[in-house]
């Protein structure tokens, strides 16, 4: 079974600003975990860490996934070893359409996968399933989507790329009522094909639908408090300074 294996993690973003501290988490095929914590903690710097997004400085620690260390490979690199990290916010890539996007990179991600022949009637199925309409395919990525379009968008993908990995940044937030329910509902098939999933959330609806293995709450950096489902009721009594931070 997968398992990425983060270990005394520190990460900057320039040499003397430190933003992960001393960071340790591991997360398996098929468990979901949620990263909460006060906006500025550090949890979408840890995504782009994971990714290997160069803007983000590993000073000390390890990140292997499945006993492999992984902190020497570029972001494609680790998406082919089966990683796969949704933006909080995704970037616009003006000149690429959406439909040649998904083909390259699910050629390259699922080389072999015999979805590939009927690609386009899979991918439509999807779009329909999130909601997405079919002349989505020929827009520029991500340009001019909105808010919800795109993070839908990022869902998509985690679901059609169906990763060892999945990181998912504050998938979530700014949708409405229906679609988190629905985004709930993918979730919760993508682990059960063995999808290991780090949720960064604030949403406590997802909490209802998804019912997490691990909650985890960071705070400065650092992971203050893990554990289960009681995390969520303290959290709601004593707000992230009662929980340590
Ligand atoms: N690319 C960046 N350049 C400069 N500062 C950054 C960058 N990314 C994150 N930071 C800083 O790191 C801290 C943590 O940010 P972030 O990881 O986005 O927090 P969170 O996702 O928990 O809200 C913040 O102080 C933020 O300003
Ligand atoms: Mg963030």
């Amino acid at each position: 079974m997968a398992e990425l294996k983060i270990l005394d993690l520190d990460v900057n973003i320039s040499d003397t600003k430190k933003i992960i501290k001393g960071l340790n988490l591991s997360v398996k095929g098929g468990e979901l975990h949620v990263l909460m914590g006060p906006n500025g903690s550090g949890k979408s710097t840890l995504a782009n860490a994971i990714f290997g997004n160069p803007k983000y400085i590993v000073k000390a620690g390890k990140i292997e996934l499945d006993g492999e260390n992984l902190l020497s490979l570029k972001v494609d690199e680790r998406a082919r070893k089966g990683l796969f990290l949704a933006f909080q916010e995704p970037v616009e890539v003006p000149g690429v359409n959406v439909m040649n996007f998904l083909r390259i990179a699910f050629g390259q991600l699922k080389p072999g996968d015999p979805q590939i022949t009927d690609f386009r009637q899979t991918v439509v199925a999807y779009l329909k399933r999130f909601g997405l309409a079919e002349h989505f395919l020929k827009r520029a990525l991500n340009e001019g989507f909105s808010g919800g379009e795109k993070k839908r968008f990022e869902l998509l993908q985690a679901i059609l790329f169906s990763p060892k990995i999945a990181v998912l940044d504050e998938l979530d937030s700014g949708l409405d009522m229906d679609s988190v329910k629905t985004m709930a509902e993918a979730v919760r098939e993508q682990l059960a094909k063995g999808t290991g999933i780090l949720m960064i959330t604030h949403s406590e609806k997802m909490f209802e639908y998804l019912k997490p293995d691990f909650i985890h709450i960071m705070v400065d950096g650092k992971i203050v408090r893990s554990g289960g489902s009681e995390i969520a009721s303290e959290l709601h009594s004593k707000g992230y300074a009662g929980l340590g931070g």
